[in-house]
């Protein structure tokens, strides 16, 4: 079955072609992020523009680099939830279209669901169930993947999502916009054991709190400023990103271990963190649980994530949407 995804939550516009849930025939993306970096951030009403000019370009060109034709796909996939709702919709009205004009199934995609299903694309031979760490700039949830479209929820961020606090982190440092990248290289020259940074309490153990700790870089910088004092900015993002790290990674595989589970993945544009990854993966084989980690290039916002989760949607849920599917801004994976 190949299906043509369509991706427009947040500054990608994309699309892509997958087959059977795990195949790429092609994966197109036309990033904003060069405009935005302007404003420190993501400007909504530019970004639904610049998706409603870049929208059938980018489809033109997943088709045709699929070497196929409309009338040849077998059903159009759309994100739909959650994301900016004026980006959101750029996608959905021009996938009903699509779908409608095709007489084609239109199948609606969870972003987070889809983020998840990277790793089905780089990975053949995972299958549910295991338990993923997915962590993004507006996610950061552990849950059990009980099947590929059935999710529970262990715990979640309290406040900030980790790749939010790794942006506003990023931005008291003086790195552009998106900086949870810049950090990530930064990292690179630092010494992660200069600056003590505190590991916020929650009262359940598997939940996140990221504010407390990027409130406490951001007051680190200005107080520096005010005396007059170096920072070392290198250390300071080394030291951020392996709180963070360690935060996430000693969560989740308590998580996993508590749980019974031996097989774990990872996903998200944080997923692209090379502190998060490696300590992960040290720390999963120590206790014998295998992790899954998409390609960097599979991490951020795609559209081929899209379609493989979109397989699944159809397939075993029997997910098929009419022509009065809206956007939403905000959806809970789970329904409890
Ligand atoms: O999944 P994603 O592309 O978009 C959302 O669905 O939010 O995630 C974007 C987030 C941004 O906060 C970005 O700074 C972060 O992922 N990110 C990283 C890295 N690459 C992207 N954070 C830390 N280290 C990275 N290498
Ligand atoms: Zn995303």
């Amino acid at each position: 079955m190949k299906i043509l995804a369509i991706e427009s939550s947040c500054d990608e516009t994309a699309a892509a072609v997958v087959e059977d849930g795990r195949k790429i025939l092609s994966n197109i993306i036309a990033t904003q992020v060069e405009e935005h970096k302007l404003y420190g951030g993501v400007v909504p009403e530019i970004a639904s523009r610049r998706h409603c000019e870049s929208i059938v370009g980018v489809t033109d060109e997943a088709l045709a680099a699929a070497g196929l034709a409309l009338h040849e796909i077998d059903a159009v996939a759309v994100t739909y939830a959650p994301g900016l709702i004026g980006a959101l919709l750029v996608g959905v009205n021009f996938a009903k279209g699509l779908a409608f004009a095709a007489g084609k199934p239109l199948i609606p995609v969870h972003h987070i669901k889809g983020h998840i299903a990277a790793n089905y694309i780089a990975h053949p031979e995972l299958e549910p169930p295991y338990i993923c760490l997915a962590a993004s700039g507006g996610h950061s949830q552990i849950m059990r993947v009980e099947s590929y479209t059935r999710y529970s929820t262990v715990g979640r961020t309290l406040d900030d999502a980790a790749g939010e606090a790794f942006d506003k982190a990023a931005r008291a440092m003086g790195f552009p916009y998106p900086g949870g990248v810049y950090i990530d290289k930064a990292s690179k020259r630092g010494d992660s054991t200069k600056y003590r940074l505190p590991r916020p309490h929650t009262a359940e153990p598997y939940d996140f709190s990221f504010s407390g700790l990027k409130t406490n870089v951001i007051n680190l910088v200005h107080n520096a400023a005010q005396k007059g004092e170096e920072i070392d900015i290198d250390s300071l993002a080394a030291s951020f990103q392996y709180t963070v790290a360690d935060i996430l990674t000693s969560k989740f595989v308590a998580a996993a271990s508590d749980l019974g589970y031996k097989t774990a993945a990872l996903a998200g544009g944080v997923a692209a963190n090379s502190g998060l990854r490696s300590l992960l993966e040290e720390r999963c084989a120590e206790r014998g649980i295998t992790l899954y980690i998409p390609p960097i290039g599979l991490c951020g916002d795609n559209a081929a994530m899209i379609g493989s989760q979109a397989f699944f949607e159809y397939t075993e849920a029997k997910a098929v949407a009419d022509l009065s599917l809206n956007a939403a801004a905000s959806m809970p994976l789970t329904l409890e």
